[in-house]
């Protein structure tokens, strides 16, 4: 068994940038910050985050992107510092960039993402990871930088060799795909906001409906701020990372953080657990709640 922990949208930010930083799309970053996203986002319980997920002793740390909120070097650098116990715990890190790391050209440009996480991301995308006997992780690169939207892309090639990638996986092997977009989300939510979504969101999610007939897939993504376990009709199981640095009525102490275990043996063991901090920083108390994502 492989135990891993998926954390997703930290979105460390700085109330304070010189002026000559505030170029482009980041400008209306920081005014969001300043009117509404402070208030929302304490990168203070990513700490106690972290040391709750040491205490489950990974092996494997997936990260699905937003590290950062404008992608400036000192968020990224604040994201890095707070996860580093967990990063340097386990023996492997994989992590994926989101929208908000690649949130102007220039930082796309001068390799923002490529330069702070490193070997958490392979040399190129996709990628499929070996983590175990029986399991992989498929890694996506769905950010690009934008003037306005928030719309992702992974564009024709990286779709290409998806296809390629799942066509030379052999029957049953147990499969984690790791992207920061989400591709729909439950019923019961509203719609994602068509500035929001994938531009490829239909074509991801026919590729692995199709793939899911002979593999089992855990689609594991961030982007959107709420947290969910959910059995698609498609045949394949979607699980959103939830932001655990985010406030919100359902979620007063932040959005948590997931733990699975990869069973290799009986892959119908296979568990998915949330992780959700109730009450204080002082006195802090966990909720569990368990899904078993294969049938
Ligand atoms: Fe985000
Ligand atoms: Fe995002």
């Amino acid at each position: 068994m492989t135990r891993a922990v998926l954390i997703g949208d930290i979105h460390c930010y700085q109330l304070w940038v010189a002026p000559w930083q505030l170029l482009g799309k980041r400008i209306l970053g920081q005014i969001n910050l300043w009117k509404s996203r402070r208030k929302r986002f304490d990168a203070a319980r990513l700490d106690v985050v972290v040391q709750k997920a040491l205490r489950l002793g990974p092996e494997l740390l997936l990260l699905s992107g937003d590290f950062s909120t404008t992608a400036m070097p000192r968020e990224f650098e604040q994201a890095i510092t707070k996860l580093k116990p967990l990063t340097d715990a386990v023996q492997q890190v994989l992590a994926v960039p989101g929208n908000h790391d690649r949130y102007t050209y220039l930082a796309t440009r001068s390799q923002l993402p490529r330069h702070y996480l490193g070997d958490w991301m392979p040399a190129k995308f996709p990628a499929m990871i070996p983590v175990s006997k029986s399991w992989s992780v498929l890694m996506l690169d769905s950010a690009v930088p934008r003037k306005i939207t928030s719309r992702g892309e992974l564009g024709q090639e990286q779709i290409n060799q998806l296809i390629r990638l799942l066509d030379a996986t052999a029957d049953g092997q147990n499969i984690i795909v790791l992207c920061h977009y989400a591709i729909g989300n439950p019923p019961a939510f509203s719609r994602m906001k068509h500035n929001h979504q994938l531009a490829e969101q239909q074509a991801l999610i026919d590729i692995l409906g199709r793939a899911a007939k002979r593999l089992n897939i855990i689609f594991t993504h961030g982007h959107v701020h709420y947290p969910w376990a959910w059995p698609r009709d498609e045949g394949f199981f979607d699980l959103n990372s939830g932001s655990p640095t985010m406030m919100d009525p359902h979620f007063p102490h932040g959005q948590g953080f997931w733990e699975l275990e990869l069973d290799d043996k009986d892959v119908a063991q296979t568990c998915l657990t949330h992780h959700v901090l109730q009450g204080s920083f002082d006195n802090p108390k966990w909720t569990q709640t368990q899904f078993r994502p294969i049938k």
